[in-house]
């Protein structure tokens, strides 16, 4: 890190382990990439201390920060004001402290995952043809959200647990249904976008079981787990003919609209970049 002044700008990130985050790498990068003064550390701050760390970053002169688990739903009830989207999606992960006291809430998850779509097919249109989320938890939830505001004609929502995925679908309305999890390759019949939102696949859970057989082969595939990268799910629909999105652009994706906020500057995701995340 560079040596800072006395003006540097700080921003972190809060959760509970919080040793795990590739935030710190994520936004250390773009710091030292536009030479900024300013920092970006890694918090752990237990649930009970939640709403002291938030006045203690604030009177510290922190400019914001990320929220990770398992805060993201709490610390709603916390912030000031929060973006009709956060409200939507029940979660905030990006925080800005205002000049006045204040506490802005947003998620930043549903515009990164959008933009990791377009970024990496730029052709791909919301418009398409019916979407397949899997997952109805906090990450499935931005998705649901982001999907319906981009446009998505039709999304099938399926979850293990399926009276959450029922509570979604009444809590957003159309363009959300309801599909059922035991029958889930079904739902693929006709659908441009299958996504998951669920924490199969991911290192350490057991894979997604799922019969692509009856997806489009020119329907796109986003997997949202970036621990591997390639995800048995991305490799078994690359094999068959279908375009596919990993899930690292989505968390560099999001990241930009909190380091925008806090240091003032644009930024970017580039190859540099995912390298660098993926070192960590
Ligand atoms: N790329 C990114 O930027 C990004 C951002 C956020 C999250 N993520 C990833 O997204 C995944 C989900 O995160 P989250 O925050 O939404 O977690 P979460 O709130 O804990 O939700 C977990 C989801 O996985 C499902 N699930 C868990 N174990 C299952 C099993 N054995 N069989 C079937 N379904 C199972 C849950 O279903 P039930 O409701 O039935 O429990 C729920 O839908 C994680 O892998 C996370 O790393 C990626």
């Amino acid at each position: 890190m560079r040596a800072l002044s006395g003006k540097a700008r700080l921003a972190g990130v809060i959760g509970w382990p919080i040793s795990h985050s590739r935030s710190p790498r994520l936004h250390g990068f773009w710091l030292a990439q536009l030479g900024i003064d300013g920092a970006y550390l890694p918090f752990a701050v237990r649930p009970e201390r939640l709403a002291a760390a938030l006045d203690a970053l604030a009177v510290l002169g922190f400019r914001g920060i990320n929220v990770t688990l398992p805060h993201k739903e709490r610390v709603l009830a916390l912030c000031s004001e929060v973006t009709p989207s956060a409200r939507r999606i029940g979660a905030v992960n990006t925080i800005r402290f205002g000049e006045d006291g204040t506490i802005l809430g947003s998620n930043t998850d549903g515009f990164g995952f959008i933009e990791n779509l377009r970024a990496a097919l730029p052709a791909w249109r919301a418009d398409a043809g019916p979407a397949v989320l899997l997952g109805a938890g906090g990450a499935a939830r931005a998705l649901a959200v982001a999907l319906a505001e981009a446009g998505v004609p039709e999304i099938r929502l399926a979850n293990r647990t399926a009276s959450r995925a029922a509570r979604l679908v009444d809590e957003l309305g159309p363009p959300l249904r309801l599909a059922e999890w035991d029958a889930r390759g079904d739902a693929l019949d006709g659908a441009a976008l299958l996504v998951n939102g669920t924490v199969l696949g991911m290192a350490g859970q057991p894979p997604l079981e799922l019969d692509l057989a009856r997806l489009p082969r020119h329907a796109v595939v986003n997997d949202i787990v970036y621990v591997p990268i390639e995800t048995p799910l991305l490799a078994a629909a690359r094999a068959r003919g279908n375009r596919v999105v990993d899930g690292l652009g989505m968390l560099l994706q999001q990241g930009r609209m909190g380091f925008e906020a806090w240091f003032g500057r644009k930024v970017g995701v580039s190859a540099e970049q995912r390298a660098a995340v993926l070192a960590t």
